[in-house]
């Protein structure tokens, strides 16, 4: 399968807000094995559903060193946070190479279907914490510069088009 699109900010897209998976069928495994594929392919520890513009509620990650340990996570729901917040810096691909320290929860247990349908409960901290809250945050429509001031997010937002704009220009011999 070849890799999929990822959605650049700020494309509108990213604010959708996705659904919940009705069943784990074979479409969803394949959705899945797909965004595996073209997370590893961009070298990223995580990836939502929305940013492939599919608006339905899938994570995929994988925050292990060896990055041989995927986590596919269906449905997800917190089922408990720290109170103790942590501050790390974040990126992510539909921003790419921008990075920005976010506050979140130091630890969160989420609940999930995995590929097979069951279901799972998962407690994380360290990257793997961030790596949820930020994928579940794409998956009611947010991303993560949203959590910065107007002014480093307008900055990030022209970078961005600009960028894009310089990738779909025509290509001079
Ligand atoms: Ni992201």
């Amino acid at each position: 399968m070849p890799c999929l699109t990822i959605l650049r900010y700020p494309d509108p897209r990213l604010h959708t807000v996705a659904k919940p998976v009705q069943g784990v069928d074979a479409r969803i495994r394949q959705l899945c094995d797909d965004m595996l594929e073209t997370m590893y392919a961009n070298d990223g520890v995580g990836l939502a559903a929305t940013q492939v513009d599919v608006h339905e509620r899938v994570i995929v990650m994988d925050t292990s060193e060896g990055r041989k340990q995927p986590v596919v996570l269906i449905n997800p729901e917190l089922v408990a946070t720290s109170d103790e917040m942590a501050t790390a810096e974040e990126g992510c691909l539909s921003v790419p190479q921008i990075y920005e320290s976010v506050q979140r929860h130091a630890r969160v247990t989420v609940r999930a279907q995995a590929r097979n349908g069951e279901t799972f409960e998962l407690e994380c901290e360290g990257l793997t914490a961030v790596c949820v809250q930020h994928e579940m945050d794409h998956l009611r429509g947010k991303v993560f510069v949203e959590y910065l001031s107007a002014f480093k997010r307008d900055r990030i937002k022209t970078k961005m088009l600009k960028k894009t704009r310089e990738e779909q220009a025509p290509r001079r011999a």
